[in-house]
């Protein structure tokens, strides 16, 4: 229903907004980079009707973007309007503010984009013979007739290149690239049913057919291992209908970036939403884990104002708590159903008939007497452990008193070390894949992923680019033990993400990644050996320093006893 909508306002006369309606418009800068340009036009073509919209970019768009769609054209005369400022043919007047359904409203995007950047738009309705050729470079539009298939491109070169101030403070391409394909991503998750093309540099990086749903986009964006972890979301609470895709609560990511909110199909940052996503999986998965999602709310267009922000990105809804309780209870609703049942490994048909030793590379490395990758730890004497508590804190004495330690804190701090030790010296002790792991990357980690191929090679990671969205990982190092080859990169990745590809963090982002991967999780009860083995690890240093701010031991002396006790 939405499209047909958007269409009919899309098709409808290009005009200047009276005065009154223009200076309704949330004011401010609407193209701040050329992710901002890509989001525009491509939210014209989606507008338009297109059923394929295709994305060109040179060097993170900086140089070149080119959006070309099959959409409803425009005339010559519709054409040069819209390069007025506030000239659209989706609004009229001020109550058509209460009642959007198309993306764009405002009539500021083609203009905004044609002032900073060398501009040319290329355009035909499918019912008119001659197209219409506008070129813009600083001045006055040069309006020509050509011959040009049905549709509209737009191409928009060395974006603020008239500005060298904004120039200058463009991110690197690899970054640009990223926020590029993260808004076509979402774009592309918000209309299943367009076909969607992303090359960067001639390379593609989003190639999705029209697909017939959500599930059907997920999987040709993010790849089926992704898609199977998911659970369906539909509900309806006070005329808000909420539906989607949530992770199982046995998936979860170490950032929110593969969270995404449409409100009345247009993508958005929203608090009230990510809240109460949240809110449904809380207690139900480990801390500062999130969940993967993509919440879909509709609601009458009079109940949510999308004129706040400049670029679109938020709205508000006018009942808050009414938004958060309906996208709470949908979210609670589809992880109560029995699919939604964490799925332990063991029941599995597949899972293999003998237990691998569950922390087998602690005693690998300890006990590997004849090639030590490191210097031996001096590890604590005589430690004896006295138990585990919550299969999660392991109990132990020794000469000085009482230790507690995290299991998984000090396993993945004493794995960090090993691992750069072993990177340094170029040690690193590799696993072959006898059957290479591939994997579906998101398109706009795929810059991030081919940045780092050569520092993951060094930690024995070896990964090779397969074309499009597909990546192969051939070796693993052995520090991984059995961890899905495939979780390890991810959550690599999602260390990587937060600091940019360039950063010179990059090899201890990547090490810290494959650490808390490889490291045994809280949880998992231990056997004495394996605590044992792991608290062979420990020496003093480690009980001293909490790098991060979150202990991996902590240490009660007899001393402190005495005195809690009363005895001194
Ligand atoms: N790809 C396209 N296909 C057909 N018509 C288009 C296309 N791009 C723009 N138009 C027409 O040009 C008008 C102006 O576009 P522009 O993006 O500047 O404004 P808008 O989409 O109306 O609002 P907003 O500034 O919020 O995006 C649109 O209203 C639409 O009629
Ligand atoms: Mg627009």
């Amino acid at each position: 229903m939405r499209l047909e909508r958007r269409l009919e306002a899309a098709m409808a006369r290009v005009k200047v907004l009276p005065e009154d309606v223009a200076k309704r418009i949330a004011a401010g800068e609407v193209i701040e980079r050329p992710a901002s340009c890509v989001k525009e036009l491509v939210e014209n073509s989606l507008d338009a009707g297109a059923t394929r919209v295709t994305v060109e970019l040179s060097d993170g768009g900086t140089r070149l973007i080119r959006v070309v769609d099959d959409g409803c054209g425009m005339t010559r005369d519709d054409a040069v309007t819209s390069l007025l400022r506030h000239a659209t043919s989706k609004i009229s007047s001020v109550e058509d503010l209460d009642s959007i359904r198309t993306l764009g409203f405002r009539g500021e995007a083609l203009p905004s984009i044609a002032a900073v950047s060398r501009f040319v738009l290329v355009t035909r309705p499918a019912d008119e013979l001659a197209g219409t050729r506008l070129t813009v470079e600083g001045g006055a539009p040069l309006v020509e007739e050509i011959g040009c298939p049905p549709g509209t491109s737009v191409l928009a070169r060395d974006i603020f290149y008239s500005l060298p101030a904004r120039r200058k403070f463009l991110r690197s391409a690899t970054t640009e690239a990223g926020r590029i394909s993260d808004i076509v991503t979402a774009l592309a998750l918000a209309t299943p049913r367009v076909g969607f093309k992303l090359a960067h540099n001639g390379r593609t990086v989003i190639d999705c057919p029209p697909a017939a749903c959500l599930e059907e986009r997920v999987t040709c964006l993010f790849g089926r291992e992704v898609a199977d972890k998911l659970l369906p979301v539909e509900a309806e609470e006070d005329g808000i209908r909420v539906w989607g895709l949530v992770s199982r609560v046995d998936f979860t990511r170490a950032t929110r970036s593969m969270q995404r909110v449409f409100v009345n199909g247009r993508p958005v940052q929203d608090r009230v939403v990510s809240h109460a996503v949240f809110s449904a999986y809380e207690n139900r998965i480990p801390p500062r884990r999130h969940p993967v999602a993509a919440i879909f709310v509709e609601l009458d267009p009079a109940a949510v104002d999308v004129n706040i922000h400049p670029c679109k990105m938020e709205i508000r809804f006018k009942d808050e708590r009414a938004a958060h309780s309906a996208v709470r209870h949908a979210v609670l609703a589809a992880l109560s159903t029995p699919e939604a049942r964490p799925q332990v490994p063991g029941e599995s048909l597949t899972a293999p008939a003998f237990e691998a030793p569950l922390i087998p590379h602690v005693g690998s490395f300890l006990a590997d007497e004849q090639a030590p990758l490191t210097p031996p730890r001096p590890a604590l004497a005589r430690t004896s452990v006295l138990g585990q508590v919550d299969d999660t804190y392991i109990v132990a004495r020794d000469a000085k008193g009482l230790i507690i330690v995290d299991q998984h804190a000090l396993h993945e701090r004493i794995l960090f070390d090993e691992i750069k030790a072993s990177a340094h010296a170029g040690k690193v002790e590799v696993q072959p894949l006898l059957i290479p792991a591939q994997l579906e990357v998101p398109a706009e980690r795929i810059p991030l992923l081919t940045g780092a191929l050569s520092e993951l090679a060094v930690l024995g990671l070896e990964v090779e680019d397969f074309g499009g969205n597909s990546f192969i990982i051939r070796s693993v190092p052995a520090c991984a033990g059995d961890v899905e080859p495939q979780a390890l990169l991810n959550e690599i990745l999602d260390r990587l993400e937060g600091a940019g590809a360039a950063s010179a963090e990059l090899p201890n982002l990547a090490a810290e990644g494959l650490a808390c991967a490889a490291a045994v999780k809280a949880g998992q009860p231990l056997s004495f050996e394996e605590m044992d083995a792991l608290l062979a690890g420990l020496t003093d240093e480690l009980i001293a320093s909490c790098p991060h701010g979150r202990p991996a031991v902590l240490r009660l002396s007899s001393d402190e006893l005495a005195r809690r006790f009363g005895r001194k």
